[in-house]
Parts: structure tokens; C-alpha cells; sequence
């Protein structure tokens, strides 16, 4: 039975390859894909989602999100994701344009109103989700998950405190933690462990075309550059890491902690303070993922790589 799924993004070089992980597993039913700003501008993210699912000839509708954080200006990461937001990696213009929905409707009407249970992956700044939250108070009942990546129990990437997405949005990520939706958040702790070498990189085929297969290893040489630049062992999946989660549960290993977010610490803003020894009281909020199986990560990324060896867009 596939999982129903919506796909919330900011296409972004690991995005992409999540992405192209999701489209091409028999075990996710992708209803839709949606942009938020973050990595990119919401214009940039937006016409960056269209164009993937357009060159990967996959029938998935592309909705557009929130232009700012819900309560903060907008901090892009240009300095990782480059100026366009897909590294050096020019795409073809995109077959296909957006719905006219917003992000926020479309969760709610692919869930709530078409009554059926939907698990939101979210890869991005959460800003579309709390949107939805504050829209529309019978949400939860359409969502019977989210699995972000998002947060760290320990230190951050986008400051000593807090991982991107959170810090990009505090307010949102709060008011997500706070929504009583079952949450599984896949944070640094366990995104960390998620790197692949050079050699896994091109042991993922050898496409002779531009397909599937060449965009990913291209996001993920890029990745590998930057990574290995701050001393990690090789490119790190952050958000291939949430994908593989919902794929293949038993590749991570969670805890179930209470979870918040810090929203006015001068050094520690979008920080997600996870209450690992249970010192609030608070019941726990969220599977807190701690660890992956590396190497069946590696298999699966390349198991799902192998979909795209026949079809390929040709430049
Ligand atoms: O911290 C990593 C996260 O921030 C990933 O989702 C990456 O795409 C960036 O958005
Ligand atoms: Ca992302």
C-alpha cells in the first residue's frame, strides 16, 4: 500500500535529490510537491520544483508557498545552494506551471476535504505548514503525520544553536511542534551520519543522458565539495535522510521526546530544545530521530537511482 504523501520543499540542492528519491519509490504515492522560500527565494524554490518534476517527467502538481517567514525577514542560503538555488546545474524550462492553490489550501484540501489521511514530508522552512495550522484548525485531522528534517538535540549548522530550517522560521516551527500531529523529526543528529564518498556518488550509475541519475550526482557532487570542505567524511543527505524515513522506517532509529523551539534567544533562536531527560514533564511531541543505517541508506539511494536508467530527458 503506497503512503499518500505531500512533498514541501525549498528546492535547494539536497531537495533536489530528494526529490528525485520520492518520484521514482513505489512506496510513496507523491500527491503533490510544494515551495516554500528558504534555501532560495519563494520565486526561485518555486520555479526550481517545477522544473525537476517537469525534467523527471513525473504528472505531480507544484504549488506555490509562502514568500517570508510567517513572523521574520527571509534568510536565504545562496552561500550553499548557489544563486539560483540548484548549484551549477541548469535545467530546461519546466513543460508544466503551477497550480493556482496556495501550499496552504492544497494540504487541506488533499487531505481534509478529500478525506484522506496524507503525510507531510516537509523539507524546508516550515512556514507553509504553520499557514495551514492557523487557516484551517481541522487540519490535523487530515494529517496523520509530518516527517520533517529539521532541528538538532545537539548543535546547529546555520548558527552554534539551531539547523537551518527551524532558525529560517522559529514561529513556524513552534507552532508545528505545538500542533499535536505526530511529528518524526529528522535532524542533524542523525542527518550527520547520512554521507555519501565519491565513490558511492558514482557508483550511483553512469547515465550516458541527462536523467534522474545525472541530476542527483550532480547535487551531490556539489554537496561533497562543501562538505568535505567543514571536515565531514563525504556529501550530507540532509533531506534525502526525511525521505528514506518514511521509505524504510527501520533505517533510523528514534526516541520520543518532548520537543519546542526557541523563538527570542540572542545566540540560541530556532533552537529546538528536546527535553532528553524528561526534566519539563511535558509529554513527548515527536520521534526524535538519533540514528540512520548508513549503509542501507546508501543501498536504498541507489536502489531508487536505478529507476531513472532507462527514461531520461535528452538536452
Ligand atoms: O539544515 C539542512 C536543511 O537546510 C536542508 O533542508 C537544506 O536543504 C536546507 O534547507
Ligand atoms: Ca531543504
Amino acid at each position: 500500500m503506497k503512503i499518500p504523501v505531500i512533498i514541501d520543499c525549498d528546492p535547494g540542492t539536497d531537495d533536489t535529490i530528494a526529490l528525485t528519491m520520492a518520484l521514482a519509490s513505489d512506496h510513496l504515492d507523491v500527491k503533490a510537491i510544494t515551495t516554500v522560500a528558504g534555501n532560495q527565494t519563494a520565486e526561485k524554490t518555486a520555479v526550481n520544483g517545477l522544473k525537476i518534476v517537469s525534467f523527471l517527467d513525473k504528472q505531480v502538481p507544484v504549488a506555490r508557498g509562502a514568500e517570508n517567514p510567517i513572523m521574520r525577514p527571509l534568510v536565504t542560503a545562496g552561500h550553499v545552494h548557489g544563486e539560483t538555488g540548484m548549484a551549477h546545474v541548469v535545467l530546461p524550462e519546466p513543460k508544466i506551471d503551477y497550480l493556482e492553490t496556495k501550499a496552504w489550501d492544497l494540504f487541506y484540501e488533499l487531505s481534509v476535504i478529500k478525506n484522506e489521511k496524507i503525510h507531510l514530508i516537509t523539507l524546508g522552512p516550515l512556514s507553509n505548514v504553520a499557514i495551514a495550522l492557523m487557516k484551517y484548525p481541522k487540519l490535523k485531522d487530515g494529517i496523520s503525520q509530518i516527517t520533517m528534517m529539521g532541528g538538532a538535540v545537539g548543535y546547529g549548522n546555520d548558527t552554534p544553536a539551531a539547523e537551518y530550517n527551524i532558525y529560517a522560521d522559529p514561529e513556524a516551527a513552534k507552532m508545528v511542534f505545538e500542533s499535536g500531529i505526530p511529528i518524526t523529526m529528522v535532524g542533524l543528529d542523525c542527518t550527520h551520519q547520512a554521507w555519501l564518498s565519491a565513490a558511492e556518488i558514482n557508483a550511483m550509475g553512469s547515465p550516458t543522458e541527462k536523467n534522474g541519475i545525472w541530476l542527483a550526482q550532480e547535487m551531490m557532487h556539489h554537496i561533497h565539495a562543501f562538505a568535505t570542505r567543514f571536515g565531514f567524511e563525504g556529501a550530507i543527505m540532509h533531506d534525502p535522510s526525511a525521505i528514506a524515513a518514511v521509505i524504510d522506517p527501520t533505517l533510523i532509529q528514534t526516541k520520543d521526546y518532548f520537543v519546542t523551539v526557541e523563538t527570542k534567544g540572542e545566540h540560541t533562536t530556532g533552537k529546538t530544545v528536546v527535553d532528553t531527560l524528561r526534566v519539563t514533564g511535558r509529554e513527548p511531541n515527536a520521534q526524535v530521530a538519533l540514528e540512520i543505517n548508513r549503509e542501507g541508506f546508501v543501498e536504498l539511494v541507489k536502489e531508487l537511482m536505478k529507476r531513472y536508467e532507462s527514461g531520461g530527458f535528452r538536452c
